[in-house]
């Protein structure tokens, strides 16, 4: 699309800048409250419900201060949270069996937050490394991450989910078949309404350090994850994923770092036209919230941090900031 530009002087793009009110009017994109998805940790180990050192202001919360947590994003508007658990290590085995547990600390959250403030839309994460012995995604066996028998296991714990009363299945596994298995199973027992957002872009990335710290799996993580999540010097093969996934059943799309990929959200949303949203991962949270706190950076920069996620085609933001967002757009 090629702009209609008069020349200078009739053209004086300065204009539309010259007052408030004007700017207000030609503005295209604007960042609410309605377009973030605050993401919770949360724990039943007595005394891990502490701050998280590696992300300032973000604490582990118990179940009932995930239920607070979830009244506040009611009160500002925010639609949703997604549930992160630190897992107790007696429970962390290389068959990660606690995560299809229905009574696990996952799906008892999600059950008490859908009890008493169902209108906040609960997501949940499906990876196997909170309840891994070694930290990974998926079930290893001789130094090797499984795909298939890592599905099965994935799919269970869809469905424990699901019959927890999740809304919103957030697959950030980054196994190949896993959203067309889950989604069949969803069908066949009955959860035909419960939606996938995929972790269908997530790459191998350094800017996740802060979060494995939060949920405990800095620490066990045996090598990297770079043999199933993406190479951050790919673009196409996100296309190719993010096609994939929705042909087998994803409701909503995720790119994952998000900053560092705008253009991956960018050629996203052209190519798809489908919801779109973005992490805005630990590594991110830390990196601004450290230089706000230092005072080497004003807090402006975290709206604007989001707003350029909705330029750049998102429908949706995952970001910690959530809650200190949705105040601030309060006035
Ligand atoms: C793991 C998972 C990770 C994040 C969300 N789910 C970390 C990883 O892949 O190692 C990262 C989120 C963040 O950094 O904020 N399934």
């Amino acid at each position: 699309m090629l702009p209609i530009l008069a020349p200078f002087p009739s053209t004086r793009l300065r204009r539309m800048r010259r007052t408030a009110a004007l700017r207000d009017l030609a503005q295209e994109f604007e960042l609410t409250a309605k377009d973030l998805i605050w993401p919770l940790f949360i724990t039943d180990v007595p005394g891990a419900d502490a701050p998280v050192a590696s992300m300032p202001g973000v604490s582990r919360l118990t179940l009932e201060g995930a239920v607070r947590a979830a009244e506040t994003a009611a009160g500002l508007g925010i639609p949703a949270i997604c549930l992160f658990p630190y897992t107790d290590p007696v429970l962390r085995t290389e068959g990660c069996e606690e995560a299809w547990n229905p009574e696990n600390l996952s799906n008892r959250v999600i059950r008490a937050i859908k009890a008493e403030v169902p209108e906040v839309a609960v997501m949940t994460d499906i990876a196997l490394d909170p309840y891994n012995a070694n930290g990974h995604d998926g079930l290893v066996r001789g130094g090797v991450i499984l795909n298939d028998e890592t599905v099965e296991a994935l799919v269970r714990m869809a469905l424990a989910q699901a019959e927890a009363g999740a809304d919103i299945l957030g697959p950030s596994d980054m196994m190949d078949g896993r959203i067309g298995a889950m989604r069949s199973a969803l069908e066949a027992a009955g959860h035909a309404d419960v939606a996938i957002l995929s972790y269908a872009a997530k790459y191998a990335s350094a800017f996740y350090g802060p979060f494995r710290d939060a949920v405990g799996a800095s620490d066990r993580l045996v090598g990297d994850k770079k043999t199933y999540q993406m190479n951050p010097g790919n673009s196409d093969e996100a296309i190719r994923l993010v096609a994939r996934d929705l042909a087998e059943g994803a409701d909503m799309v995720m790119v994952k770092p998000g900053m560092a990929y705008l253009d991956i959200c960018h050629r996203v949303k052209q190519a798809f036209g489908v919801p779109t949203y973005a992490y805005q991962v630990s590594g991110e949270y830390a990196m601004i919230k450290g230089a706000v706190l230092n005072g080497w950076v004003k807090e402006a920069v975290i709206a604007e941090s989001l707003l350029a996620f909705k330029r750049a085609g998102c429908d949706g933001i995952l970001t910690y900031f959530a809650p200190d967002v949705a105040r601030a757009l309060k006035g």
